[in-house]
């Protein structure tokens, strides 16, 4: 997996204001914060013409073992309605074994519970 520069410095950007750690490849990353064993996806993102081939579920389970080996039981992240992607979102992470737990507003909030292994 080839990191570039630029990758690097936003992931320091987000690391050093906000806290989040990510998980880069080539084609997508993943901006995460872990705490109180809920795994938070903050930002999620595949490059477009990457999408739906199953590299957001690779991704995904990439975090999932990264969650689970710090004591997560629960990945969440939130789907804001004015995203224009919101429904392709909900349909990847419900297929994903999310589910919809909280309503805010104009936000809704997912989570998929980690099983003990
Ligand atoms: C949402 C996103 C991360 C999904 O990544 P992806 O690589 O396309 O997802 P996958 O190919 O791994 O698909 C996972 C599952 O979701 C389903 N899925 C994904 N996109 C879908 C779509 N547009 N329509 C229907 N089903 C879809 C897949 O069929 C698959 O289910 P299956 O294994 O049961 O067939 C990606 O579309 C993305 O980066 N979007 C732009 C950024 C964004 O909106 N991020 C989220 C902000 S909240």
């Amino acid at each position: 997996m080839h990191m570039s520069n630029e990758d690097r410095l936003y992931s320091q950007y987000i690391y050093e204001r906000m806290g989040q750690s990510s998980l880069w490849r080539d084609f997508g990353f993943i901006a995460y914060k872990m705490s109180n064993k809920e795994c938070f996806i903050a930002e999620m993102f595949i490059h477009r013409e990457k999408r739906t081939l199953g590299n957001g579920r690779k991704l995904l389970n990439d975090l999932v073992d990264i969650a689970k080996g710090n004591g997560c039981d629960v990945v969440t992240a939130n789907i804001h309605l004015w995203d224009q992607n919101a429904n392709k979102t909900l349909i990847a992470a419900i297929s994903c074994g999310f589910e919809v737990s909280k309503s805010g507003q104009d936000v809704l909030l997912i989570s998929l519970k980690l099983k003990e292994q």
